[in-house]
């Protein structure tokens, strides 16, 4: 049975991939900010699969309190085998774009909490010489556009960070995979203006799922961002710069 470490468990996408998971089996840690939403997903978690979730909580942007966190959750797993990060937010862009502590708020939540947690895990997946990583970035991540260039590059480094590990961990035949999600109606995007070609979270967790299970290393979700970013890459800087993107 895998024991997998859901970070970011109440993301409607990370609850949609941890029940594909506990179907198949797998024991699951779910961990996110708030304790009580952690809680109750776990619960509906154990009632639609009938195997029982722990849960738990971490701030990505405590770093001194990571270590703890996943020695505990480990602990509690009695091991571990998969690491799923699935948090972050896209914080407040007009703050962040004036304000460094609003910028470096986005940038921990993005990019550096997830670098602390990884690092620790990572250790422990390569000193086993088995296990997995996914990491769920963003598109936003290709390319640094003015509307939200503080959130991009924050996921923009967390997939190169993600693509450096992948190759160190495929030594010790630990398997990473980099999500690149398109637009998913979540919380995060409710009500926002110029949101398109949304898909459902159960929608975008099926192919999650579906490209670990093949073993996938990048993967666009759903894969026509695959297509969209590769144009949006072709275009010169000097257009790009003039696009109200
Ligand atoms: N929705 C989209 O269109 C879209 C597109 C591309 C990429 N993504 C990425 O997909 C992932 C999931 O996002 P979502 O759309 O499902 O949003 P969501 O519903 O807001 O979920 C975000 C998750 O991150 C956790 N989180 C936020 N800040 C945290 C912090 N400082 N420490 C620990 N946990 C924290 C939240 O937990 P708490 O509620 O407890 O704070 C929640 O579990 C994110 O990485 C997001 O960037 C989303």
């Amino acid at each position: 049975m895998s024991k997998i470490l859901i970070l970011g468990a109440t993301s409607p996408i990370a609850r949609a991939l941890a029940l594909r998971f506990a179907v198949d089996g797998a024991q699951l840690f779910l961990a996110a900010r708030d304790p009580n939403e952690v809680g109750r997903v776990a619960s509906d978690l154990s009632v639609r699969s009938g195997v029982p979730a722990l849960s738990g909580t971490f701030d990505a942007a405590d770093f001194a309190a990571h270590d703890a966190f996943i020695r505990d959750a480990a602990t509690k797993l009695g091991g571990l085998d998969g690491v799923v990060v699935c948090f972050g937010t896209l914080g407040d862009e007009d703050a962040a774009q004036i304000d460094p502590a609003a910028a470096l708020a986005t940038v921990h939540q993005n990019f550096t909490g997830a670098v602390s947690l990884l690092t620790i895990a990572a250790r422990h997946l390569e000193q086993q010489r088995s296990g997995f990583i996914i990491v769920i970035g963003s598109v936003a991540g290709d390319r640094g556009r003015a509307r939200n260039y503080v959130y991009g590059s924050a996921k923009g480094a967390l997939a190169l960070f993600t693509q450096g590990l992948r190759g160190r961990l495929a030594k010790a035949g630990v398997h990473v995979m980099t999500v690149k999600l398109g637009t998913v109606d979540t919380r995060m995007t409710w009500g926002r203006e110029g949101t398109m070609l949304t898909v459902a979270p159960v929608q975008a967790a099926d192919s999650i799922y579906e490209a670990w299970r093949s073993r996938a290393e990048v993967v666009y979700v759903p894969w026509f961002w695959r297509v969209i970013m590769g144009v949006v890459q072709l275009i010169p800087e000097r257009r790009f710069k003039r696009l109200t993107l």
